[in-house]
């Protein structure tokens, strides 16, 4: 999805950059003075991405225009074909006395780009990655069962979350799951709920969820920054890591479970996911809730201009000049890619924390884990807890000075 996101992109923001046409349909355009050719229309049919600056640039600029007596020439200095170009391609110089630079864009052709965009690409392949992982989850259910804690349960209980720290989870969870659901019913309540429900239940439902949808937003932002706050130094790479990768997590590889400090490396990669992809679909949020008020694309893309890695790909400057309503299509659709790909991630975290592994809900249940558990999963934190515990109980103990 995200190979079929970049293309949008690219066709929907980079139109300027000027790919070079497929080399078998270079057209001369002499015969047609310079207008567009059979072989511009058939690439253009055909999805290329064509080097439209032959058209672009010809808006209106009489040392530019063909002779008037040349075969398809220009009716002048400007023809009305001319003026329809400049407005197309955003160079006309358009006065409005209401409504500022958005409503200065009479035609935005990358909305029809956009809306196919979401109304056929975003929904299939986001939907598909989310019953695939589905199915991929119920996969490994039936090939690895349930994680078991393999010695006796002790009876006895270590602290592993306290209340703050399970607040901000659920918290960033809860909100999570009704902003995942209402974001779906959004996207997907016109093509399956509206001819099952009927018109009228599917637009009620729909303004309940994007009610739901706006105001749950600011429990997730608190949620997010709750999360990273309490638990970033807990994620922070080291080299257990590396050992507990190389043996799959005790799962994939060999049935022997690698020690862990407070998280593993597959908590961490969930964490760093949430937060940087939730970071992300807060910010597009944010920018799709203030309409046109907070533009973020063009400074992301002039960030990425400066690391050279767009040039390094093919892809030349990214464009800074983007009109309000592309901001707002770019930060739409990232906003539905990225949450469909933090839906796919945030699926497999559920399943590991209840059906997944024995005991791995109290941690977050009640805050409590079996030793067992502990020593199984996070056997250099247990050690570490313990330490401290004692160490706390000497100073507890020890005579006030
Ligand atoms: C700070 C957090 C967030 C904010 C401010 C926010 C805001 C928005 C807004 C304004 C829309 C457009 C709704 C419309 O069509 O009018 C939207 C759509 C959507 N959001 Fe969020 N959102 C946030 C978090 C999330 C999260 C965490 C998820 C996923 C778990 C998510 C999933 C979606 C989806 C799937 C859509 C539908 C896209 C579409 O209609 O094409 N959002 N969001």
């Amino acid at each position: 999805m995200l190979r079929m996101a970049l293309a949008f992109v690219l066709t929907l923001a980079l139109t300027s950059v000027g790919h070079a046409q497929e080399a078998g349909l270079s057209p001369d355009r002499a015969a047609t003075g310079g207008a567009q050719t059979l072989n511009d229309i058939l690439a253009r049919q055909a999805g290329q991405a064509i080097d439209d600056s032959f058209r672009r640039d010809a808006t209106g600029n009489p040392d530019n225009a063909a002779a008037i007596a040349a075969q398809l020439g220009t009716l002048g200095g400007v023809s009305d074909a001319e003026t329809w170009r400049a407005l197309r391609y955003g160079s006309a110089d358009v006065t409005v006395s209401a409504g500022g630079e958005v409503a200065s864009v009479l035609v935005q052709d990358g909305g029809m780009r956009w809306l196919e965009f979401r109304s056929t690409t975003l929904r299939t392949y986001g939907g598909w990655l989310l019953v695939g992982t589905l199915a991929a989850l119920a996969l490994f259910y039936l090939v690895f069962g349930r994680i078991k804690i393999d010695a006796e349960k002790t009876g006895r209980t270590v602290t592993r979350f306290k209340a703050i720290e399970r607040f901000g989870h659920w918290l960033l969870g809860g909100a999570f799951i009704l902003l995942g659901l209402t974001g779906l019913l959004v996207l997907f309540g016109r093509v399956f709920l509206a001819p099952l429900l009927g018109k009228g239940v599917n637009a009620a439902l729909l303004d309940w969820s994007k009610w739901v949808h706006n105001n749950v937003a600011w429990a997730f932002i608190l949620g997010l920054v709750m999360v990273f706050v309490m638990w970033v130094v807990h994620n922070i790479p080291n080299r257990t890591d590396l050992h507990w990768l190389r043996k799959g997590g005790g799962i994939l590889f060999a049935h022997e479970h690698p020690p862990a400090k407070k998280f593993n490396a597959g908590q961490k990669m969930i964490f760093w996911s949430v937060i940087l992809f939730g970071g992300a679909i807060a910010l597009t949020g944010v920018s799709l809730l203030f309409p046109f008020d907070l533009p973020i694309f063009a400074k992301v893309f002039s960030a990425l201009n400066a690391t050279g890695l767009p040039q390094l790909l093919g892809y030349g400057e990214l464009p800074l000049a983007l009109a309000p309503q592309e901001e707002m299509q770019l930060a739409q659709v990232w906003h539905a890619i990225l949450a469909f790909i933090l839906m796919a991630i945030v699926l497999a975290h559920i399943y590991i924390g209840s059906v997944g592994m024995e005991g791995a809900y109290d941690a977050m249940g009640s805050g409590e884990v079996d030793e067992a558990w502990a020593e199984q999963h996070h056997s250099i934190w247990l050690e570490e807890y313990r330490a401290a515990e004692a160490e706390n109980e000497k100073n507890s103990t020890s005579p006030a000075e």
